[in-house]
């Protein structure tokens, strides 16, 4: 049998804060999409939608790579913020990207430095799709 596979211990922390952010913003994301009615939620309620299912993607990925390292994933999720306008959530939902893409583009180096190619080519993709919710939450912003 093959030794445990491992990774340093500020890779690992970075993967927990990761789920633990992808878990919250899921969940965040999907009650938005509920709780919104009204002319202008009619248009971004798809959007809360489709956003919230890829994180929670993200969060599956971003496990697998933490079972992988023989660890358990937290199921506790950052603090979740709905908002109560539509204006409040996606304001949030904005800033909690931008927070995203902070914090993968540190994974990427750290998961670089450790020579870890799976974790840094996994954060590549996701970074991406960070970065394209940014551009979908700023541009909704504008709108409303
Ligand atoms: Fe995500
Ligand atoms: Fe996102």
């Amino acid at each position: 049998m093959r030794e445990p596979p491992k990774a340093s211990k500020a890779l690992m922390d970075l993967l927990n804060e990761s789920v633990a952010r992808e878990l919250q913003v899921s969940i965040q994301y999907m009650w938005q999409h509920v709780l919104w009615s009204g002319v202008k939620g009619f248009a971004v309620k798809d959007a809360f939608k489709s956003i919230a299912i890829a994180e929670m993607k993200h969060a599956e990925a971003i496990a697998e790579r933490i079972n992988y390292y023989r660890a358990i994933p937290t199921t506790k999720p950052t603090p979740i913020i709905v908002g109560d306008t539509l204006e409040e959530m996606v304001k949030q939902d904005k800033k909690d990207e931008a927070g995203a893409i902070d914090l993968y583009n540190k994974v990427i180096e750290v998961a670089k430095k450790d020579g870890d190619e799976v974790t840094y080519k996994l954060f590549q993709q996701i970074l991406s799709d960070e970065q394209d919710h940014y551009d979908t939450f700023a541009m909704l912003l504008e709108d409303i």
